[in-house]
């Protein structure tokens, strides 16, 4: 079967980025035939952004009740905790061991670091951790770990996702053919999601619209979306309008081609705003009920993470880190 992979940082509240970006297009392939998926919660990538412990759990049942309520089947998928697969950790010291240092330096995350602390007259890498540098090694191990074909993320995931093959096949070169080669999957609709204010959809710039907000929220948060002073009448540029791409990324392409003639025709911003609030509320109402249920229990759903977590490590995770401990020289524990 085709393995599909992904995960999400527990570093805050899951947004509409997410689930167009990674959870809605996931969801759907673990449903395709001959299918093995493994979706988690990245809780060990959330501490290089957030060192606050009640946050990272909050973050972590909401994240795990998003998955749940969007469709994901714990019986039939692979469904985890990071931190819970050590094994990931063990992983992560072998790629480290094989990682270009150079390649490394140039990873988005952590240039952007270095730009924000050269902008500001400070040495390149005041205030950043190793942790941010290593970031993307511990992102290849998720992945090689199980050996996924297809990892479906956004756009602003594929830097990564080429730096997992990087590091793989360096490790496959000197040990032998352990690793399969990941390819990034990017719903072309929705490849980066914008947000209120234009920019990337991110937690990073306060720019987010929760999934799970409640409607009237949801509706406020639609109405404040940053947009040019055309008046109404006046035509819209559909391709250059974050309200046109938040539209796009819920319609089916009917909706979203009778959406670009009303923009040339000028349709007022409160209009397109109204049917881009309806058009999420639509797909978003009948999920949110279920996260609200979902949320008040949290044994249930830690018992369904850890179940899956012990299951996975048993039969891939221990069995996989044995011969890869074998391969590069150490003893084999098990
Ligand atoms: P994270 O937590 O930042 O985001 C989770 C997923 O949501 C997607 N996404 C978006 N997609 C479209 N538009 C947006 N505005 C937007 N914002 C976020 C992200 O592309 C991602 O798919 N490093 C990863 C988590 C991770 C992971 C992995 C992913 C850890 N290990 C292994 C895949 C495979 C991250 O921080 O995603």
């Amino acid at each position: 079967p085709t393995r599909v992979l992904t995960g999400i940082t527990t570093s805050g509240t899951p947004h509409l980025g997410n689930y167009v970006g990674a959870i809605r297009p996931a969801v759907a392939a673990s449903r395709a035939p001959d299918v093995e998926s493994f979706y988690f919660l990245a809780d060990y990538h959330a501490l290089i952004k957030v060192q606050d412990p009640a946050r990272v759990q909050r973050s972590t049942l909401e994240i795990a009740a998003t998955w749940l309520a969007c469709g994901l089947e714990p019986d039939k998928v692979w469904f985890y905790r990071q931190s819970d697969v050590p094994e990931v950790q063990e992983l992560t010291w072998f790629l480290t061991c094989v990682a270009g240092k150079g390649l490394l330096n140039r990873a988005h995350a952590y240039k952007a670091a270095v730009d924000k602390n050269r902008e500001a007259g400070e040495d390149d890498d005041a205030g950043v951790s190793a942790g941010l540098f290593m970031y993307p090694v511990l992102m290849a191990a998720d992945i090689l770990l199980f050996n996924a074909n297809q990892v479906p993320v956004g756009r602003d995931q594929i830097q990564h996702i080429e730096m997992a093959r990087d590091f793989g096949q360096r490790f496959n070169h000197l040990y032998g053919d352990h690793f399969v080669m990941p390819e990034a999957v990017i719903d072309e609709n929705v490849a980066t999601l914008p947000g209120l204010d234009g920019r990337k959809m991110s937690k990073s710039y306060d720019n987010t619209i929760p999934l799970f907000a409640p409607r009237e929220t949801l509706k406020k948060l639609i109405y404040s979306i940053v947009t040019d002073s055309r008046a109404p009448g006046e035509a819209k540029d559909a391709d250059n309008s974050n309200v046109f791409q938040l539209y796009q990324a819920f319609a089916s392409n009917e909706e979203t081609a009778a959406m670009r003639r009303a923009f040339a025709d000028g349709i007022a911003w409160g209009e397109a705003k109204q049917a881009l609030f309806e058009r999420i509320d639509r797909e978003i109402s009948p999920l949110r009920e279920k996260y609200d249920a979902l949320i008040a229990q949290p044994a249930h759903i830690e018992a369904i993470l850890r179940d899956g977590a012990q299951r996975l490590r048993t039969r891939y995770a221990r069995p996989t880190l044995d011969t890869l401990r074998s391969a590069v020289g150490l003893r084999d524990l098990s």
